[in-house]
């Protein structure tokens, strides 16, 4: 496992790095590394990994709530790079019992946090405790909160004493024109929703299309602060309980 200050050498000697050499340099490391696949222009780690000798296992977490559209994403993509790709789900009795009690849209009412935890956080804890670093496609252009997203960091949502786990974010220095040039320029397959004017693409009823000139992330939980447009997957400063 590396030290803290190894974690920081290592981010360090990659902040010119390009994207695939990242990934490559993240993969020679650890080698049980996942990519964290969410459907939306994330494929682009995917198509960068498909050009590398091996490809990683890649995941995505099936909140149940996606749209159609980036349920037959995730299917084109299985095919296109002929890879399989992990579909993970949530905990059963957890979301009967938050549905029974609470119906199926209870985060307009008090906020995303406890879906979000059942429906994504969890799956994810469960995948990683198999895993020394996990993939994502997140950018520091995406979100104020992400603004100093690092190439490579410790998780400390998802650490725990007995389990560091790294993250790795090819992506943190492009912004969305790099990533949308690259897409075009290699004719990757994206998320038909892309076309319809959705950016963030999250679950269905908590992302919407949006408009000239507005943030990305004004699509996602548009009826909440936009201080808090996280998941949990990548809030900072959130410890995860075992
Ligand atoms: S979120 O936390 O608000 O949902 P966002 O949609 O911006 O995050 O995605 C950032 C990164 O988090 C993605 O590139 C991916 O690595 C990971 N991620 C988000 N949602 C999922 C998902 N449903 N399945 C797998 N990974 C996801
Ligand atoms: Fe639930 Fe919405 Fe979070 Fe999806 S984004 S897990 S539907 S609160």
């Amino acid at each position: 496992m590396l030290s803290s200050n190894e974690i920081q050498e290592l981010n360090a000697s990659l902040q010119d790095s390009q994207p695939k050499e990242v990934l490559k340099q993240a993969l020679a490391l650890f080698p049980n590394a996942a990519i964290s696949f969410s459907g939306a222009e994330d494929v682009l780690l995917i198509e960068l990994a498909s050009k590398l000798p091996t490809m990683p296992a890649i995941f995505t977490l099936d909140t149940g709530r996606l749209h159609p559209e980036t349920y037959r994403f995730i299917e084109r993509i299985r095919q296109h790079y002929d890879t399989p790709v992990e579909v993970l789900f949530p905990d059963a009795d957890k979301l009967e019992k938050l549905v029974k009690t609470k119906g199926l849209y209870s985060f307009f009412e008090d906020g995303h946090e406890e879906c979000c935890g059942i429906r994504k956080v969890e799956p994810m804890r469960r995948r990683i405790r198999d895993l020394d670093a996990w993939i994502t496609g997140q950018r520091r252009d995406q979100s104020p909160s992400r603004s100093e997203v690092a190439i490579v960091e410790l998780d400390t949502n998802f650490s725990t004493e007995s389990h560091s786990v790294i993250k790795v974010n090819p992506l943190a220095n492009w912004n969305s024109a790099d990533v949308w040039n690259y897409l075009r320029l290699f004719d990757v397959p994206y998320n038909e929703l892309h076309d319809r004017g959705y950016v963030s693409i999250g679950c269905e009823p908590c992302t919407r299309a949006i408009g000239p000139n507005q943030h990305e992330r004004e699509g996602r939980w548009w009826w909440e602060e936009e201080t808090i447009k996280e998941c949990g997957l990548h809030l900072p400063g959130t410890k995860i309980q075992n």
